[in-house]
């Protein structure tokens, strides 16, 4: 193939990015975006804040500008995300205990619902591990619910949706040798064993100087594929850009069965949430970088 979307679509895969609706009037963006991509995620448009501004009324304007952009040209859509510590709204914020805990699953299954049939795999919950050696859960008023709030909000993410693949999505679960992705191993090796509905793992893979692109990278992902869940990389960008890293990561990939595609975390250097590491495929005029010749030579 001669763009990113379908020498993936050849292997077998998908090669997405992620999208920010305010772009969409960009004809630089979405010309690159139209041209390379069959799979987007909102990169902030259907996070709990966006979608649930205030308690039970959602908002669902920006999110869908991406969905019916992306559907309408033969893209999928992954879903990020349906529960989060992270960009919650002011008044889930100040939650606890079982209020909190229904408000959640509420949540989940209003915005499932909504875009049901429209999904190719939900990130349900996102970074609810700890980071460093620990191995434990992420301290945050979810966790605080209870240690099963992770399974109840994958079983209201499967009622509300059943055809779309539910994800556990982290990141710094890419070394396998680290705490936290043991940690997050046993979790679903402990979900699959007891009948809780989880069919995929995205690995983020923000990868810098700090938590670097590892060659045990291949393993993690075919360890986790071994549970009987896919795995999908689903935020790539690495700093500096380097073209061999990003082959890596494509091979490895490419090299386990269930690894359903790559996902990169947006598409010009300027778009990135790290924009000064320079991290993506696209320079921020929109050439191409070495690094998408070797990940286009790759596929
Ligand atoms: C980031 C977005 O890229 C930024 O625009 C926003 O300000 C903060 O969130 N892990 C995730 C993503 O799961 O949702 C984050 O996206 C990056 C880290």
């Amino acid at each position: 193939g001669t763009t990113l979307g379908a020498s993936a679509a050849e292997k077998g895969r998908y090669f997405g990015t992620a999208v920010a609706a305010f772009k969409l009037s960009d004809s630089a963006y979405t010309t690159i975006l139209n041209r390379e991509f069959n799979m987007v995620t909102p990169e902030n448009e259907m996070k709990i804040d966006a979608t649930e501004p205030q308690q039970g009324q959602f908002s669902y304007g920006s999110a869908e500008q991406i969905v019916n952009h992306a559907r309408s040209r033969g893209m999928n859509v992954r879903g990020h995300t349906l529960a989060w510590h992270s960009q919650q709204p002011g008044w889930m914020q100040n939650m606890s205990g079982s209020a909190l805990r229904q408000a959640m699953l509420n949540h989940v299954t209003q915005v499932a619902t909504h875009f049901r049939g429209q999904i190719y795999a939900w990130d349900v919950v996102n970074e609810a591990f700890a980071d460093g050696s620990s191995g434990a859960r992420r301290d945050s008023n979810l966790q605080r619910t209870g240690n099963d709030w992770i399974e109840a909000a994958f079983r209201a993410a499967r009622a509300a949706d059943p055809g779309a693949k539910l994800c556990y999505n982290d990141y710094n679960t890419d070394n396998w040798t680290h705490a936290k992705t043991q940690a997050v191993y046993t979790m679903v090796r402990d979900f699959k064993s007891r009948g809780v509905p989880i069919d995929c793992v995205g690995f983020q893979s923000h990868f810098n100087n700090d938590s670097p692109y590892v060659s045990n990278y291949r393993t993690t992902l075919s360890s986790f594929a071994a549970l009987g869940v896919d795995v999908q990389i689903t935020e790539l960008d690495i700093q500096g850009a380097s073209a061999a890293t990003y082959r890596s990561v494509v091979e490895d990939c490419l090299a386990v069965a269930r690894c359903n595609g790559i996902t990169v975390w947006g598409i010009r250097d300027s778009d990135s949430w790290r924009s000064s590491q320079t991290p993506l495929l696209f320079t921020s005029s929109g050439a191409k970088k070495p690094a998408y010749d070797a990940v286009l030579a790759a596929l």
